[in-house]
């Protein structure tokens, strides 16, 4: 029933050209809407301990997504105009926009819930994208896209997204800081 409010806030879902990958990862996040009571999507937040600590309760998860996207597709089709590189523009759009699916579950509002706590997005973001029927390179995405994990990403698409993500959030962090070390 949340089908159609994930494809008005995820326009970037109609450039996946596969159709099954595109429905997997609308019902990946349908899905973690209905199981965790989620009726606005665009009110989540992006990261509520992180915007508490820097006084940024303005930045929303929908937002980070699509940029995150937006960056990993740049950097996707700059690598593809450059070299002989084998890149499937589908995992890069659909990983990206999973990437952080699971925080739907790891946050009730901006309080932390268990699965913050005992699991993390890493994951639990592999239980949501394996539940949605979606193939393994993406809940590799999904795994590797952070350094709450040991897994560091084995492919291409999946290094793209860790780095689209990393600097999508250092263009958040970058509101609160001078010095991105510091934050
Ligand atoms: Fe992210």
């Amino acid at each position: 029933m949340h089908e159609n409010t994930v494809r008005e806030a995820f326009p970037e879902l109609d450039a996946i050209a596969d159709d099954d990958l595109r429905t997997g990862v609308v019902d990946a996040w349908a899905t973690a809407m209905t199981d965790n009571g989620v009726e606005d999507l665009a009110g989540v937040p992006w990261l509520p301990p992180v915007q508490r600590d820097l006084a940024l309760d303005d930045e929303s998860l929908v937002d980070h997504v699509r940029e995150v996207t937006a960056c990993a597709l740049a950097l996707a089709e700059t690598l593809l105009d450059h070299r002989q590189v084998d890149i499937s523009l589908d995992t890069v759009l659909a990983g990206a926009l999973v990437h952080d699916v699971s925080k739907l579950a790891e946050f009730d509002g901006m309080d932390a819930t268990a699965v913050y706590d005992l699991l993390g997005h890493p994951y639990y973001g592999v239980h949501l994208v394996a539940r949605a029927g979606l193939p393994v390179e993406l809940a590799h995405v999904a795994l590797s896209h952070t350094h709450r994990t040991t897994v560091e990403p084995a492919t291409l698409e999946a290094t793209i997204v860790a780095h689209a993500d990393a600097v999508a959030a250092a263009a958040i962090r970058s509101r609160a800081t001078d010095d991105l070390r510091t934050v």
